[in-house]
């Protein structure tokens, strides 16, 4: 068998945490579409993992390795035995939402104006004087950051989930008091978007997008399919394209606030996205088992581990592709 030859015995396995009704439905649809092609698929089991051990999956969709550290190991290196992991578990431990909020405003999507901010809390053993942190600048310009961003302004990690940590703030007082709060995270000063609609989009892929109605008060999603005009639907579907290809992702939900007919993307590393059935209805719930479980059937018969790396260098003019040859100092 050529190495760009299928292997048609592929297995296809599932990594997941507290999630009940995705995992039994994604295998069992699997296992149906799959059977013609001789595709099978199962959890993935891991005990340990042999660094020459040879990848026993053709993909597999990593819903948690986020959150286990092992596994994370575990998933770069079945990438580097050439399983094809949904998604990129390399891109996912760099990506950070203030660095992507940066690309994507540099690649033309709108993105609330966003600050980095020194943290309010450091590790024991880095102690507070000027030795350790010698780099800081202080005091910080907080009416300067607030200037540039607005007010009101959102206060949130520039890694995190969940909801947690982000707080809506007023003025300088309200701010300090919510930053002061923060320790250990490092956290963003991010414009507030005023909405009027909110949408989450599953994505499937990097270019197939389904945008969902969203309540973001209610946390809940809405199955209501005139909710965007044709017009914002389109430019939305094209945003979350457009982010899916810089960064990579394949399985992600990428939100949108829209004001003033405008979607800032406000959200998008979500890449282990919500598939609960009771939480994002019933209608969505069967669209994802379908959708995920064509996803993963084309990546183990026509994917290229090369297509689920992120492409921002490229698209920005920075990567292989701009010119650099090398110099004398490029060894
Ligand atoms: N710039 C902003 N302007 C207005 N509202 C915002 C902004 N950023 C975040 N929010 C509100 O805060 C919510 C949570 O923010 P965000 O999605 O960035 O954090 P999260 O921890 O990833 O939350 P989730 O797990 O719900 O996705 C959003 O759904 C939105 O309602
Ligand atoms: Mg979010």
């Amino acid at each position: 068998m050529s190495a760009h030859q299928v292997d048609r015995r592929g297995k296809i396995g599932l990594l997941v945490g507290r999630e009940y009704s995705f995992p039994p439905a994604f295998i069992a649809r699997v296992n149906a579409l799959g059977a013609p092609h001789g595709l099978t698929a199962e959890m993935v089991t891991l005990g340990g993992t042999r660094m020459d051990q040879e990848a026993e999956y053709r993909v597999i969709v990593d819903r948690i390795s986020h959150e286990v550290e092992y596994y994370r190991g575990a998933m770069k290196q079945a990438v580097l035995q050439g399983t094809y992991v949904i998604n990129n578990p390399f891109w996912w431990t760099a990506d950070d939402k203030y660095f992507n909020y940066a690309v994507m405003a540099k690649l033309g999507c709108a993105i609330p104006k966003t600050v980095l901010l020194p943290q309010k809390g450091y590790p024991a053993d880095i102690d507070l004087t000027p030795e350790s942190l010698r780099n800081l600048r202080y005091p910080i310009d907080w009416d300067a950051l607030l200037d540039y961003v607005g007010r009101p302004a959102i206060l949130k990690p520039y890694s995190g989930g969940g909801w947690k940590h982000v707080y809506k703030v007023h003025d300088r007082r309200e701010l300090l008091e919510a930053y002061d709060t923060t320790s250990p995270y490092c956290m963003t000063l991010q414009e507030f978007i005023d909405f009027d609609k909110y949408v989450r989009c599953f994505t499937f892929g990097k270019t197939d997008i389904t945008p969902v109605a969203y309540d973001p008060r209610e946390r809940r999603y809405i199955v209501d399919h005139s909710y965007l005009s044709p017009a914002l639907g389109a430019r939305v579907v094209r945003d979350a394209q457009t982010i899916n290809l810089a960064l990579g992702y394949e399985m992600n939900t990428i939100e949108f606030a829209i004001e003033d007919g405008v979607p800032y993307a406000i959200d998008y590393l979500n890449p282990a996205p919500d598939f609960e059935r009771d939480r994002i209805t019933d209608f969505y719930f069967g669209h994802v088992v379908e959708k995920m479980a064509g996803l993963v059937i084309d990546r183990a018969l026509n994917g290229h581990p090369a297509q689920c790396w992120p492409r921002w260098e490229e698209m920005l003019g920075l990567g292989p592709a701009s010119g650099f040859t090398g110099g004398p100092s490029n060894l």
